[in-house]
């Protein structure tokens, strides 16, 4: 069992991920600016948050929104400056929130210096720092792994006379960690972005930085007749050397969190990467994301799910990291559908469905991860056309559809529920013009529901979502099971209720909720000795659920 006093701050607190480019726009250009996060710091306090982990925000071409880095030490102007950086970090500080950076170290641009001089020949200074191979004798490319935005892993390049192998889009070149220069020179960016005073580091696609010893290829999936990178490239065995000489240098002696982005690694395989002998604090493993779309990710092929293969997933990060490291709860990110839509198989207002979801988040064992505008219960956009998309995954799985023989409706309907454009359009301040996050021109729709789905509104709306999850987060100050408390699986067959409870002493703390549109009776006995805490749609009847209702008891 572990006692409050005894956690770190990042395991105490709610961590909050902001996408700059859509928070809030102060230099009416209509994408977001690092100005505009820092005029929002009462806000993010409001919510209890503690942490701030920002999508990239350095020098960047901008193909994959700022996963594509330029230059690790300067801030890209369309966000601001680097004085800017230093006001968020200082002002957030005095806000006690603490600024997470998002270090992109598997690829970088194709226009960082790195790469534009490993390209220039085969014999440079840096002519090992990307991952390099010769063509087949016939020419092609030396494998047939499709790349996880699709089409072919490897790109040609003239001026070397080899390919180079690209993990995600052709303009992000996989670095070669072998090297142990392109380690330290990693290594020493995160350093000195660690002496800058931030909170913490999310790292990004850590499990694709090792490579097999071979180069093989593997078995065809699809009409390209390519094979998935991430079969052959994943979680590597010998990966973990790498994260220990990474821990070493950069978190060791630091009052710092670093939570990696592992896709690839299992539940099961958790205790290896978080804890004492793990790598990293937390792990984003998408164990439970995978259940509304597939382990492969592919949006035209639809997957059917029930609840319990998704209390089964919760359930299983939860046992894993039980007694070892520390959980990352997250429902939503830049990366995916809009939670209210992607969790539910039934109808029902997204409001009642988001507050679901919340009393599931915040009363978890693990550290809330809060995307911006979960917190107001968005659904997804609505998309007309697929030229509406400004995200080179939405296309690349636009093309595939096509190339598996749906027509464009077809394929323009898997990208509008599984797109993460939808957690991509501009955050919802108020219901003037573009929603108040900025006064030009938005570089992505603005949702249709922004003049009643917006903070202002919510502010004055008891039933908003937004008011409760600040309820939620006050009810984690005064009841502290709900942070440090054991967590246990209640209900577990129950294919409406998703249950569990907390222990810490003598405290219990029971959370109940019905993600279901129908009414869901449950034993009693569960809730014995306790009253309700927080009620999603008031006062509520013990041994009955309302359908999308959800009650912690405490
Ligand atoms: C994961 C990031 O979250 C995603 O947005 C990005 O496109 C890829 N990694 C590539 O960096």
């Amino acid at each position: 069992m572990s006692d409050v006093c005894n956690l770190a701050w990042w395991q105490k607190t709610i961590a909050y991920e902001v996408y700059p480019k859509s928070f809030l726009d102060t230099a009416g250009q209509g994408t977001g600016t690092i100005a505009g996060i820092t005029a929002r710091l009462d806000y993010l306090h409001s919510l209890g948050v503690g942490a701030l982990w920002i999508t990239p925000c350095y020098k960047s071409p901008m193909v994959d929104n700022g996963y594509d880095v330029q230059d690790y030490y300067a801030i890209d102007p369309s966000f601001g400056t680097m004085a800017n950086m230093d006001e968020l970090i200082e002002r957030g500080r005095e806000h006690g929130i603490r600024v997470v950076m998002d270090l992109v170290f598997n690829h970088t641009s194709n226009r960082c210096d790195w790469f534009v001089e490993s390209s220039s020949s085969r014999n440079n200074d840096k002519a090992d720092w990307y991952i390099w191979r010769d063509a087949r004798e016939d020419g092609s490319a030396p494998t047939n792994w499709r790349s996880i935005f699709g089409g072919s892993a490897w790109e040609w390049c003239e001026e070397r006379g080899q390919y180079y192998l690209h993990t995600f889009a052709k303009q992000q070149p996989d670095l070669n960690w072998e090297c142990p220069e392109v380690r330290k020179a990693l290594f020493d960016i995160a350093n000195w972005w660690a002496n800058k005073g931030v909170g913490g580091f999310r790292i990004d696609a850590i499990t694709y930085i090792k490579k097999p010893p071979a180069f093989e290829d593997g078995p065809i999936d699809g009409e390209d007749g390519l094979s998935p990178i991430h079969d052959a490239t994943a979680n590597q065995a010998g990966i973990l050397d790498y994260l220990h000489e990474f821990k070493a240098s950069v978190r060791d002696g630091r009052d710092i969190f670093m939570v990696g982005e592992a896709n690839g690694v299992d539940a099961k395989d958790l205790d290896q990467w978080v804890g004492d002998e793990g790598v990293f604090d937390m792990l984003f493993e998408f164990s439970h994301m995978h259940v509304p779309v597939g382990k492969a990710e592919i949006w035209c092929r639809p997957v059917t799910w029930k609840l319990t293969d998704l209390k089964r997933a919760l359930g299983a990060s939860q046992r894993a990291t039980a007694t070892n490291g520390w959980y990352p709860a997250f429902f939503e990110n830049h990366d995916q559908p809009r939670s209210t839509v992607n969790f539910f198989r039934c109808d029902g207002p997204l409001a009642k469905k988001a507050k679901v979801l919340a009393a599931v988040l915040l009363s978890t064992r693990g550290t809330p991860f809060v995307y911006q505008g979960e917190e107001l219960g968005y659904g997804n956009a609505t998309w007309r056309s697929i030229d509406e998309f400004d995200d080179v995954q939405t296309r690349a799985q636009y093309e595939f559809a096509l190339s598996e023989g749906l027509d464009e409706q077809a394929a323009l309907a898997a990208c509008a529920r599984f797109s993460r454009d939808n957690a991509r359009t501009p955050m919802q301040w108020d219901a003037t013009r573009n929603a108040g996050a900025t006064d030009g021109n938005p570089w992505l729709p603005v949702h249709d529901d922004y003049p009643t789905c917006n903070v202002a509104v919510q502010e004055g709306d008891p039933d908003s979502p937004l008011l409760w999850y600040r309820l939620l987060a006050a009810l984690r100050t005064s009841h502290t099971e709900l942070v440090a408390g054991d967590w246990r699986e209640l209900l577990a067959d129950d294919e409406r209720i998703l249950a569990f409870e907390r222990t810490l002493g003598d405290r219990r703390s029971v959370t109940l909720a019905n993600f279901s549109d129908e009414e869901a009776p449950y034993d009693t006995a569960v809730v014995a000795g306790l009253a309700p805490v927080a009620e999603s749609q008031g006062p509520t009847t013990a041994g009955t659920l309302r359908p999308l209702e959800a009650v912690i008891w405490g």
